[in-house]
């Protein structure tokens, strides 16, 4: 889940937004400058909200309580201080060192228009300058009020900007994510992580349903992925774990999509131009969910509509090629009389040996779904040759033999990673560790670890199943003949993980009997 990294960093700034009161610092060495200021501002009320003061006596002070709370709207800030420049110390390591660009600065001086002071003001983004005299009550006011509006403009912008940045860095990670599982948990994540600033966090209650292959595709939701209140209810049809009436929001329509915003609740409903639709219900939200909330899920949405949908397509793309590889086989099975399972058990013998042999689960992946093809070229092999019931003369048996190279000519030039593998396995399934196999007679690490790994699987079900030429032998004399084999048909550490784990290979073969 690494992948879904999102950012918290903000949290900062976004409480200053939900904060009950304005938070003003009043920075001046002379006490009387404190208490005119806090008479002034007395009963001023701004959007709701009123003044909380806090005073600092020095420029010392001002920076210790600015460093501890990033909520502060605005500075009155004194210049001439226990230094002649003091409060403009104080400007630079707001900005400079606490990297605070909103909180706004007013700069209150006795004698203004020094050179320094412009340098300040231009460089650390002072709002206001007024010499102490020109701030009577009225002036005072104004510039309280608009120190408030920009300061909440910032922030606002602020806010967007980070909900911008946090949608199209999950939006780019959503690409990458290939599997519905981690993207379902992924997008309820990122949801949350909208949602949840600050101190407040949000209990999310969320389930995602899906339905394929019937007319009216909402009837037959069934919740797949359940968070919060709704755990438990997978499998469960969806109209049994929410509220009825929400189903007025599914629409058939292909076109018709959008997200439904209820009191506290997400709704999102799909269908989608494949057989499939799904619904997405998100609960827990705040009630007071603002415009700019909305327009970054709805922008999220989209992206996570273009990922979902590349998903499906890939998990098409994937079934049709197992498929594809699980009918190319059974084909050839039919012909060859090989009964059952052969397949499906190499597929998952090669699949547990790949994985104790510790290789990624990509690899492990691609060995699963390429390992039934080792004998694809067994379909160019004449019947008479391929269905003789007893033991293979010479000439039968380098017919026989060309299978494992006519499987790889078959294979080799698709650009389809699982049929390249599997071109691989063909060509490499019966040579010999000890070098003495067939068609190139390699031995050890040169040759494909596909190709070991499905050598010593396949022959230990070829013993155990019947063949037109051979009976099917017990167990015991199978692992035994594995065990012979060990550095000479096969690699050693292969023989060992397999027989270390022989219960777990046996599991695999009574889960697919002949
Ligand atoms: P297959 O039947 O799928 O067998 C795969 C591999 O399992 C064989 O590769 C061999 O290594 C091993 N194996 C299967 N049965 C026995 C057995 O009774 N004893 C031993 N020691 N090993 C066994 P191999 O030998 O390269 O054969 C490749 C394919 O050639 C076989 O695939 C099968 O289709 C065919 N074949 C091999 N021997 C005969 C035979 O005597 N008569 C006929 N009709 N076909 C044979
Ligand atoms: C299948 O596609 O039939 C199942 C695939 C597998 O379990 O390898
Ligand atoms: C192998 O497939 O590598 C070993 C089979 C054999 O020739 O005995
Ligand atoms: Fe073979
Ligand atoms: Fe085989």
């Amino acid at each position: 889940m690494d992948a879904f990294v999102f950012s918290t960093e903000e949290t900062v700034l976004n409480e200053a937004v939900k904060n009950e009161k304005w938070q003003l610092l009043i920075v001046d060495d002379e006490e009387e400058v404190h208490a005119v200021t806090k008479l002034a501002l007395r009963d001023v009320i701004y959007q709701g909200k009123e003044i909380e003061f806090i005073s600092a006596y020095s420029g010392v002070q001002a920076k210790e309580i600015l460093a501890e709370n990033n909520n502060i709207a605005l500075v009155l800030l004194d210049v001439v201080m226990e230094t002649d420049d003091a409060g403009l110390t104080v400007a630079r390591y707001i900005r400079e060192e606490l990297k605070n660009s909103m909180v706004r600065i007013v700069l209150r001086t006795g004698q203004p228009g020094q050179a320094p002071e412009r340098e300040v003001i231009i460089n650390y983004d002072i709002n206001d300058y007024k010499s102490k005299t020109e701030l009577t009550a009225q002036r005072l006011f104004t510039t309280v009020i608009a120190s408030f509006r920009s300061y909440q403009d910032l922030i606002a912008i602020e806010h967007n900007r980070a909900g911008l940045e946090s949608v199209i860095e999950s939006s780019s990670n959503l690409f990458s994510i290939r599997s519905m599982d981690t993207f379902i948990d992924g997008l309820l994540r990122q949801i949350t992580s909208v949602f949840c600033r600050g101190n407040n966090p949000v209990n999310l209650n969320s389930l995602v349903a899906e339905a394929h292959g019937v007319d009216k595709f909402e009837r037959s939701l069934k919740v797949v992925v359940a968070q919060g209140d709704y755990i438990g209810s997978e499998g469960r049809s969806v109209w049994e774990v929410l509220p009825p009436e929400l189903r007025k929001h599914c629409s058939n329509e292909t076109q018709d999509q959008k997200i439904v915003y209820g009191e506290g609740y997400i709704f999102y409903y799909r269908k989608n131009t494949g057989n499939r639709s799904a619904l997405v219900f998100i609960s827990g939200l705040p009630v007071d969910m603002c415009d700019q909330d909305r327009n970054l899920i709805e922008l999220f949405s989209t992206n996570v509509q273009i990922a979902y949908d590349n998903i499906l397509l890939n998990q098409e793309l994937e079934d049709t090629q197992r498929e594809i590889v699980y009918r190319l086989g059974h084909a050839l099975e039919t012909r060859s009389r090989e009964t059952g399972n052969h397949l499906k058990r190499v597929a998952e013998l090669s699949e547990l040996l790949a994985i104790l042999y510790g290789l990624p689960s990509e690899q492990v992946k691609l060995i699963k779904f390429s390992s039934p093809l080792h004998d694809v070229g067994k379909i160019s092999i004449r019947d008479d040759v391929l269905n003789y019931p007893g033991k293979l003369d010479q000439a039968q048996w380098e017919i026989m033999m060309t299978h494992a190279q006519q499987g790889y000519d078959l294979l080799y030039d698709s650009p389809r990673e699982i049929l390249q593998v599997g071109a691989r396995i063909a060509l490499t399934h019966h040579e010999r560790w000890d070098g003495k196999g067939y068609p190139n007679g390699l031995a050890g690490e040169a040759i494909d670890l596909f190709g070991r790994i499905v050598s010593l699987v396949d022959v230990f079900d070829a013993l155990h199943s019947r063949r037109c030429y051979k009976p099917a032998y017990d167990l015991d004399y199978c692992l035994t003949h594995i065990k012979e084999n060990r550095g000479k048909a096969f690699e050693p550490k292969l023989v060992d993980l397999f027989l270390d784990n022989k219960e777990r290979f046996l599991k695999i073969m009574k889960r697919f009997p002949d």
